[in-house]
């Protein structure tokens, strides 16, 4: 016998409390047949104007409505907290468990068979996975999809990219700030995430080569009438993946990580992935580490796009997009099942690259090998990375002394001093950036290079900080540092003039000091008094994890797909 629907609870019952869950529902005038037991799915929405990557995200869920009537479902939109990378403070970062929580619950309290997520902006798209993988609800994803390319004085321009540029070039008095201003308009014309391969891209490139939505999700831009397409076929698909009872758990298996790892190599993709998929993996159950991202070490980079490249996220979907990705991995591609039911080796098929200077084959790359290094050594015992695509080769290996900022501010303050007592050779190295420290792991790891080098041409070198940065950015950058200076990592230890060793051939992050000195450090040392004694914020620094488990909640990781019984009324 056919297992009864999960809205059956809900919509199905002849008594009071069917009566009130119906008759609730009918004052937005659906009808009796809205109700006759069809799949009922819910459209979770992260659109606000708050979050102007996520603004176009209403016409895409009409498009999934459509969809869902046409294929015999129930659809139903429901908002949860939206997250604007550029506009919330702090960080967005602190919030996307929040998001997490929020989508969990709703999903779980509403009485829906299937979900389709609607993100876009950074945090969202992780946030958005992480909650409906613990309710594990067959789930889909129709992604905001990035902006038109910026323009400017007859040039392209990437958002991210280039704002870091434009404003070093402002501090290096290369370029007016009357310009600086103007450029701003060109930068953002449509609806749509960063048009670089800035972490929203990234994410939704991963989500692609997981199999989670459909085919050219990733890159066609958000104003594309293909994409307000793909809602609809979208809408179509989830009401067969309910029918299907095809979950999150059935596609995020270990061979889909792999696939998001070898992806993420090859699209450039931004560093924020791996605390993103390390947290997914969490909720899923899925045993991935930082040692895993390794397997992308050797994948050549083959998309062009900045900050890794020089092109943009629309001449990455005219040029074939992640399923041209995914032909050139054909033979690295894990078997792992996808939303269509179907292997991901599927998504390949028919793919061709029409532009191999935007998507290189893999006889040409842009770089021969691009995936994400992982760091260990005394200075991060548990794991830091470092992106070698957005990197000066010649730093990658680098010794050199350590000038440090103890915090956010402290570099603010001082990047910008004449007498700042730097040399090209120096390492940055920023501490009280992490999850617990900042709280919320900022993007802030990608420190500008200090006044008096920038004028005298230096534009990249080695820091180091337990923060995360844009994955617009770019620059010898060593992340995530884990345990974080808060949590007592020996980052908490380090001072100016101490000798910092980085070799990312070797995978080492050496803090060369000796051993009984560093003890005698740790003995004198205290955590920072906290930033936050009540509220959400509270609750995150007293469970958030650290960079190598995702920085989830300790709370949330695992899943709970018990059935919800008990009654309100
Ligand atoms: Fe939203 Fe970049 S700020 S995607």
């Amino acid at each position: 016998m056919k297992t009864p629907r999960r809205s059956a609870a809900w919509y199905g019952k002849l008594d009071r409390d069917g009566f009130i869950h119906r008759s609730w529902m009918k004052n937005q005038g659906f009808p009796d047949h809205a109700f006759d037991g069809r799949p009922i799915i819910g459209i979770c929405n992260t659109w606000s104007e708050l979050t102007p990557c996520n603004s176009g995200l209403r016409i895409l869920a009409e498009a999934v409505k459509r969809g869902v009537w046409e294929a015999g479902g129930f659809p139903v939109e429901f908002p949860v907290t939206s997250l604007g990378e550029t506009q919330m403070k702090p960080t967005a970062m602190l919030f996307r468990n929040l998001l997490a929580m929020d989508v969990e619950e709703c999903i779980r309290a509403y009485g829906i068979d299937g979900v389709v997520l609607l993100g876009g902006c950074d945090k969202t798209t992780p946030g958005q996975l992480m909650g409906a993988a613990s309710v594990d609800l067959p789930a889909i994803v129709v992604s905001s999809g990035p902006m038109l390319n910026g323009k400017w004085r007859g040039r392209d321009i990437g958002s991210g990219t280039d704002v870091w540029k434009f404003s070093e070039a402002v501090r290096a008095g290369d370029m007016t700030l009357q310009d600086f201003m103007a450029a701003e308009s060109g930068m953002s014309r449509s609806a749509g995430v960063c048009m670089t391969m800035g972490t929203a891209s990234t994410m939704a490139s991963l989500v692609e080569a997981m199999g989670l939505a459909l085919p050219t999700n990733a890159a066609l831009p958000a104003v594309d009438a293909r994409r307000t397409a793909l809602a609809h076929l979208t809408g179509r698909r989830i009401v067969e993946m309910v029918e299907e009872d095809l979950k999150p758990s059935d596609i995020l298996t270990r061979g889909a990580f792999e696939n998001a790892i070898l992806a993420n190599a090859a699209v450039g993709g931004s560093t924020n992935a791996v605390v993103h998929l390390l947290a997914i993996a969490g909720r899923v159950g899925v045993d991935l580490g930082l040692a895993h991202f390794e397997l992308g070490r050797d994948i050549p980079l083959l998309v062009n796009c900045m900050p890794s490249g020089q092109y943009l996220m629309e001449d990455f979907a005219y040029a074939g997009g992640v399923p041209a990705v995914l032909a050139q991995l054909r033979d690295q591609l894990r078997p792992a099942r996808t939303a269509l039911g179907g292997d991901i080796s599927a998504y390949a098929e028919g793919a061709e690259i029409f532009n191999e200077d935007v998507i290189r084959p893999l006889s040409n790359p842009v770089k021969p090998a691009a995936g994400l290094r992982v760091l260990r050594g005394n200075l991060a015992p548990d794991g830091a990375i470092v992106k070698p695509s957005a990197a000066t080769d010649a730093l990658l290996e680098h010794e050199g002394p350590a000038y440090v900022f103890e915090s956010i501010e402290a570099m603010k303050a001082q990047i910008d001093r004449d007498d700042l007592p730097v040399t090209p050779e120096t390492v940055l190295v920023l501490k009280g950036c992490g999850p617990k420290g900042y709280p919320g792991m900022p993007e802030v790891g990608n420190m500008p290079i200090p006044a008096k080098l920038v004028k005298a041409g230096v534009r990249d070198m080695v820091r180091v900080s337990d923060a995360r940065m844009s994955g617009t950015a770019f620059g010898t950058v060593v992340l995530h540092v884990a345990p974080e200076a808060q949590a007592g990592g020996p980052l908490a230890l380090v001072r100016t003039g101490d000798r910092i060793r980085l070799s990312a051939s070797r995978g080492e992050l050496t803090l060369l000091v000796e051993d009984a000195e560093l003890e005698a450090r740790r003995t004198a040392w205290t955590p920072d008094p906290p930033h936050y004694t009540r509220g959400y914020a509270k609750l995150y620094v007293d469970h958030v994890l650290q960079a190598d488990r995702g920085a989830d909640l300790d709370f949330l990781v695992g899943k709970d797909t018990r059935p919800v019984t008990r009654e309100s009324h």
